[in-house]
């Protein structure tokens, strides 16, 4: 059985007494699926707090990036090995904002997934096509190039710690969202490269999240398809609500 998975991006939202805040409305409620992991992201300045928050509870905690240096002279960056000593566990790596944003490529990804898995953490790797792909048909080449960029190098003992999220980008913050059938198709493909670079046990083994616009409203027809294992959410996972109806809807 591959694990289930919501995981909360909260981007650049809330202040620390505003994200401890929603971190306390989302440990009111007890009710939670056993089954469920669920993660949280909040802002770099967040985590050492919400880590404590967090202890003796069965939510985990993420970064939402981290440099792909080790260490030193690099004024702003926060290290793996930082992120780790404060209690992180996963880090989300190569969202499309991070591409679209601040330049980042296949290959730096690749180097901060390197770094990440090699401090401990286990990296959510996201990918995922624009609208422009998506309409000339190219969205399957173009994620299995960032697959195959990504995971340069990457042994299958190190994959067995990656969790991987499709984020079509026109999907995102939009309140477009793929359809079931489309989150499945490209989610199956995803599997399929996941088979041919590392063999079908870890294939079958590594939680695929759809996100882009997940929502309580249409989480259940998403998460209902064989190759959907949950969801990295944006946008809902600021309502402590939404966050846990959504993980309610496996
Ligand atoms: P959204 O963001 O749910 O607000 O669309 C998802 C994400 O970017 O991870």
């Amino acid at each position: 059985m591959r694990k289930k998975i919501v995981a909360g991006n909260w981007k650049m939202n809330t202040t620390l007494p505003t994200g401890l805040l929603l971190v306390s409305e989302i440990l009111k409620n007890t009710d939670i699926p056993k089954d469920v992991i669920l993660i949280i992201a909040p802002p770099f300045t967040h985590l050492s707090e919400v880590s404590k928050q967090l202890k003796n509870t069965s939510i985990k905690l993420a970064a939402q990036n981290c440099s792909q240096f080790d260490q030193g002279a690099y004024t702003g960056e926060v290290a793996a090995s930082i992120l780790k000593s404060v209690g992180t566990e996963y880090v989300i790596l190569g969202h499309s904002e991070r591409r679209a944003y601040f330049a980042e490529t296949d290959l730096v990804i690749n180097s901060k997934i390197k770094i990440a898995l090699a401090n401990g953490l286990k990296p959510i790797v996201c990918c995922g096509e624009v609208l422009e792909e998506r309409e000339k048909n190219i969205h399957f080449d173009v994620v299995a190039k960032q697959l195959k960029g990504m995971f340069e190098g990457i042994t299958p003992d190190q994959f067995k710690d990656i969790i991987i999220a499709y984020e079509p980008v026109w999907a995102i913050g939009t309140g477009k969202t793929a359809s079931p059938a489309q989150a499945q198709e490209i989610h199956a493909f995803i599997r399929i490269n996941i088979e041919k670079a590392y063999g079908t046990e870890l294939a079958h083994s590594t939680p695929i999240l759809y996100g882009g616009s997940c929502k309580p409203s249409n989480a259940k027809e998403l998460f209902a398809n064989a190759d959907v294992d949950g969801g990295l959410i944006g946008g809902a996972s600021l309502v402590a609500k939404d966050f846990i109806d959504i993980a309610k809807s496996f």
